[in-house]
C-alpha cells in the first residue's frame, strides 16, 4: 500500500507536484496496490491534547510496543476520543509499504501540519521498520552538500533522524526541488536557471526512485 501525504499550504506547489509524480509512477508499477492520499493542509489533523499524552504515558508505563495493543490505553471517555483520532492515522501508516511525504521547507523545518501528524502517530519505542519512506521536498533556497546553508536544513535532517532514530526505518529517500524563490524574488533572479535545473533533476529522480522502489513487505 502507498500512503501519500501532502503538507504544502498551496495548490501550485512543487512538493505536491513531485509527490504526485512519484505516486503516479509507483501506482503504474504496482497495479492493483492500495493507495491512500491524505492532504494534511486541506484536511489537517488536530494537535495532540492532554488525553493523547495519557495514552502515550499508559503505553510507556506498561511497556507496550505492539501497536495493535495501544487501544488498551483508551480507558476513559477523553482518552477514547483521543484514540478515535489516532486510530485511522495509525492504521494507514501500519498498512503502508511506502510512506510518501510531499512537504515544503517552512522556516528551516517542516510545516506544522506535518508535525501534527507525526505527533499523533508516534508512540514510545514504536517500530515502522521494513517500510520505505520517500520525501519530496521543496524549498526557497539551496541547502545541498557544500552550500553555506547545508547545516541549517532542519527539514531533511529532522525527518531523516526521526524516521531512522525513532521508527527504525533504514530506507529513507529525499528528493528536493531547490531555489523555488528564484521564480518570484527579483533579488534571486540570477538563480532562476539553477532552480530550473534543480526542478528538472528532481522530476527525473522522482520517476527513477518510484520505478525502482521494491515493496519489501
Ligand atoms: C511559511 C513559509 C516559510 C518558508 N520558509 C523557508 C525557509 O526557511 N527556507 C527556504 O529555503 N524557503 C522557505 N520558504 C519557501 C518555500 O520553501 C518554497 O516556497 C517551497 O517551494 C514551498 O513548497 P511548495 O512549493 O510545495 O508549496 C518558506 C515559505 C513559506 C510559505
Amino acid at each position: 500500500m502507498l500512503l501519500h501525504l501532502d503538507a504544502s499550504a498551496r495548490r501550485a506547489s512543487f512538493s505536491r507536484r513531485l509527490s504526485a509524480l512519484y505516486a503516479e509512477t509507483w501506482r503504474a508499477a504496482h497495479p492493483g496496490a492500495a493507495y491512500v492520499h491524505r492532504d494534511l493542509a486541506a484536511d489537517p489533523v488536530p494537535h495532540i491534547g492532554e488525553a493523547w499524552t495519557e495514552l502515550c504515558d499508559h503505553v510507556m508505563a506498561h511497556q507496550i510496543t505492539d501497536i495493535s495493543r495501544y487501544e488498551e490505553a483508551a480507558r476513559t471517555p477523553a482518552r477514547r476520543a483521543a484514540w478515535e483520532i489516532v486510530k485511522p492515522l495509525l492504521d494507514e501508516v501500519v498498512a503502508a509499504d511506502v510512506v510518501l511525504i510531499g512537504t515544503p521547507m517552512y522556516n528551516y523545518s517542516i510545516p506544522s501540519s506535518l508535525k501534527a501528524w507525526i505527533d499523533q502517530i508516534t508512540f514510545p519505542r514504536m517500530s515502522l521498520a521494513g517500510r520505505s519512506f520517500v520525501v519530496t521536498g521543496a524549498r526557497g533556497g539551496a541547502y545541498g552538500p557544500g552550500t553555506p546553508r547545508e547545516a541549517i536544513d532542519h527539514q531533511e535532517r529532522y525527518l531523516r533522524d526521526f524516521f531512522k532514530g525513532h521508527f527504525g526505518v533504514e530506507d529513507v529517500t529525499f528528493v528536493h526541488a531547490e531555489l523555488v524563490n528564484a521564480r518570484i524574488d527579483p533579488a534571486l533572479a540570477h538563480l532562476r536557471e539553477r532552480h530550473e535545473e534543480s526542478l528538472a533533476t528532481a522530476l527525473d529522480d522522482v520517476v527513477r526512485v518510484a520505478a525502482a522502489q521494491e515493496v519489501a513487505r
